[in-house]
Formats: structure tokens, C-alpha cells, sequence
């Protein structure tokens, strides 16, 4: 079990060797690949209930550094898992451009819906930039807290993901909302586009400098898109996203995540200029690995219920993907979150089988 800090102390200084998840993402190939899990820190735990019900609400977790870091911490004190996850959500970003956000116990998010393109001239990207600095102490108290073999992924949501919340105000089946908006309002729309690239990019350049050893791109709608639209929606912002990101000095490596894409996925690698990709569950292995694995580094992709089910089914699953990456560089995850439903000795069991199998 990796000696992960319970304090924070200063900042360290000076290069830290590259992690098993950062030698992955330079195309190292290695014998057993490295595993971190999105939503690895989350209501399966239950020192992470404990934790929230300390901090009062989900956004006061995110808020504060102090508890914020220790969440993050929790999964790689039981797992060692060989990369940790800044601990924030993707609607931080929202918030801090002066939409008004908060959680509905029991439910999820809620933002006050972005009715036209008033509301949206409104959004104001200079005011975000403090207003996001408890999230760059966090970062801070990760990178100076963690085991110097643990990379620090820092995240954002992907401008077109982040704007169907904005525009639906939460979560729907489809996010039809935003894609009808989309439709109808079209400059209007490109315009809060246009918004969440430059916020996002200041956001997780701020990231970087505060210690993240990578990123990743969350694009969790982008598979709702037809093709022209999934152009212009999903892979311009990300690339235009990235191209700021490196004009802004950040050479750290980018995964991009477009859950859904499915066909689209050797489009969105061949543009965007990521570089890895994460592979939802959907996503055929049979058809990714020589699609895609020998131009981009691959991860994912084990289905969350699975982890939920456990037993041999899931351990089939794994050695599945394991083989079928065999001898690509490869970063094992899920193909999306962990549910809350997950029991946290499956997941022992998961890392188990992938290193020592
Ligand atoms: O992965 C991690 O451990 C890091 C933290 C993280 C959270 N959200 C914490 C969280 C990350 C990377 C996210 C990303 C995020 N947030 C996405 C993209 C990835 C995905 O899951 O599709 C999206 C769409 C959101 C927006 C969001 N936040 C929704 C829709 C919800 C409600 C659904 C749910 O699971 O409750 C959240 C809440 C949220 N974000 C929780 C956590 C741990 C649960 C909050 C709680 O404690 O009740």
C-alpha cells in the first residue's frame, strides 16, 4: 500500500519521474498496464460518505481543498491504484461564470437553464478564473500528498458537454435540449462554445501549474450527435480546447473521452490532437484495437455494471481486454464511472486480476 499523506505539506520542487499511467501515454508498452477508474473516488466508498457528510454538500467537497484532497486520496490508500483524479466536477466551470449551480440531494445537478444569447453574452470568463482557486490549492495538496509514483490527472468537461447542462439546466436522456438550441441558435450557441474554450483552457492550465501530470477531456453527450454536428460540436471546441491549451505553454498529455462516438472515434483522434483516448463500454475491442490502437494510446473499457456484478463474468471481461490490448501501450479503466452501487471488494478484485493475473 502506497504511503499516501494524511497533511498537506509545501509544494515539492523539481521533476518527479513519470508514473506508470504518463510511460503508458508516451507509448511504453509495459507487461502490466497501469489502472486508475473515473469516479474512482465516490459514494461506493464509504469513508468518502463520511467525508461528504462532513463537508455538508457535494459542492462544499469540491470547494474545499482539505477534504476535497483527502476524497482523492481515499481510492489510492485502498487500491494503490497508479494515478489519482483531481476531485471536482465538470459544472465547476458553469458556476464560475455566473450561472447559478447546485446539487439536489438525492437527484444530481441543477443549473439555472441558459434561456438565449443575453444570458449567455452575460457569462463572464475573467470572473471565473479566482473564483476556481480552492480547485488549484486541491491540486496543490494532491501533488505534495501523493506517492511519487501516482500520476495527478487534472479534468475538465468538453465545451459541448458542459454546455448541454448549461442549456437544459441538468441532465436529460438525450440532452435534447442543447442539440435542439444548437439547431436553432446556431450563433448563439457558437458563441457559449466559444466562452467554455477559453474558460476551460485557463481553468486547466491553472491545473497544470498547480501540479496535474495530465489531463482528460470528459465529452460524456458526445454520442447523442449525428455526424456534422459531432464535427462541429464535439471535435472543433476539443481541438480548438487543445491548441489553446499548448499555445498557453501546457505540454502535459491530454485524454479525450467522446463516450458514444463509436465510428467517429478514428475522426476525433485523427483531429482533436489528443493524446489518448478513452473507450466506452459500447465501443467493440474487436474493432478498436486495429482501428485505433497502433496511432493513439487506448483506455477504458470494462462496462461499470460488470464491476457491480463481479464473479467470473467480470473477471472474463477483464482478461478480455487485457489480451486484447496485448503488446499496444494501454491504460485500463472503465468504459464510464463507477456507480454507487459497486461493491468496494470488486474493485479489489479488479486491480488483483489486471497486476497479477
Ligand atoms: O472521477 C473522479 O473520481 C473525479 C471526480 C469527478 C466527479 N464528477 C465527482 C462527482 C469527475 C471527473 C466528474 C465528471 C463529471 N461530472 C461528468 C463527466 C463524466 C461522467 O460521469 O459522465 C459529468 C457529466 C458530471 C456532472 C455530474 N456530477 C452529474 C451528472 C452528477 C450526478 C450523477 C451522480 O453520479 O450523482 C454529478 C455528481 C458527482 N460528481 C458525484 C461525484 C462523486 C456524486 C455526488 C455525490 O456525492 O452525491
Amino acid at each position: 500500500m502506497p504511503d499516501v499523506k494524511q497533511t498537506s505539506l509545501p509544494s515539492s520542487q523539481g521533476a518527479r519521474p513519470d508514473g506508470r499511467l504518463l510511460k503508458a501515454i508516451k507509448r511504453d508498452i509495459q507487461a502490466v498496464p497501469p489502472i486508475w477508474l473515473m469516479r474512482q473516488a465516490g459514494r461506493y466508498l464509504p469513508e468518502y460518505r463520511a467525508t461528504r457528510e462532513q463537508a455538508g454538500g457535494f459542492l462544499d467537497l469540491c470547494y474545499s481543498p482539505e477534504l476535497a484532497a483527502e476524497v482523492t486520496f481515499q481510492p489510492i490508500r485502498r487500491y494503490g491504484f497508479d494515478a489519482a483524479i483531481l476531485f471536482a466536477d465538470i459544472l465547476l466551470i458553469p458556476q464560475a461564470l455566473g450561472q447559478k449551480l447546485w446539487f439536489e440531494p438525492g437527484e444530481g445537478p441543477r443549473l439555472e437553464p441558459l434561456e438565449d444569447g443575453k444570458a449567455i453574452a452575460a457569462l463572464n470568463v475573467t470572473a471565473s478564473e479566482d473564483f476556481l482557486s480552492p480547485i488549484y490549492e486541491t491540486v496543490d495538496r494532491l501533488r505534495t500528498g501523493l506517492p511519487a509514483e501516482t500520476d495527478l490527472i487534472g479534468f475538465a468537461g468538453a465545451p459541448w458537454t458542459v454546455a448541454t447542462y448549461m442549456i437544459a439546466g441538468r441532465g436529460t436522456p438525450d440532452q435534447a435540449p442543447a442539440r435542439l438550441f444548437a439547431y436553432q441558435h446556431r450563433q448563439d450557441f457558437t458563441a457559449l462554445m466559444d466562452v467554455l474554450v477559453e474558460a476551460t483552457a485557463q481553468y486547466m492550465k491553472r491545473q497544470v501549474d498547480a501540479g496535474a501530470d495530465l489531463l482528460q477531456i470528459f465529452d460524456t453527450w458526445a454520442g447523442v450527435l449525428p455526424e456534422a454536428e459531432f464535427a462541429e460540436w464535439s471535435i472543433a471546441p476539443t481541438k480548438a480546447l487543445v491548441e489553446r491549451l499548448r499555445a498557453l505553454g501546457v505540454t502535459v498529455p491530454i485524454i479525450g473521452f467522446p463516450k458514444g462516438a463509436g465510428p467517429l472515434l478514428p475522426r476525433y483522434v485523427a483531429e482533436t490532437g489528443v493524446d489518448a483516448v478513452g473507450l466506452d463500454p459500447a465501443v467493440p475491442l474487436s474493432w478498436a484495437v486495429p482501428t485505433l490502437a497502433d496511432d493513439i494510446v487506448c483506455q477504458g473499457n470494462l462496462d461499470p455494471l460488470l464491476l457491480v456484478a463481479g464473479g467470473d463474468r467480470m473477471l472474463k471481461a477483464i482478461d478480455g481486454i487485457l489480451d486484447a490490448f496485448d503488446g499496444k501501450p494501454f491504460v485500463f479503466n472503465l468504459g464510464h464511472g463507477i456507480v454507487p452501487q459497486t461493491p468496494p471488494e470488486h474493485v479489489a478484485q479488479l486491480v488483483e486480476r489486471v497486476r497479477n493475473r
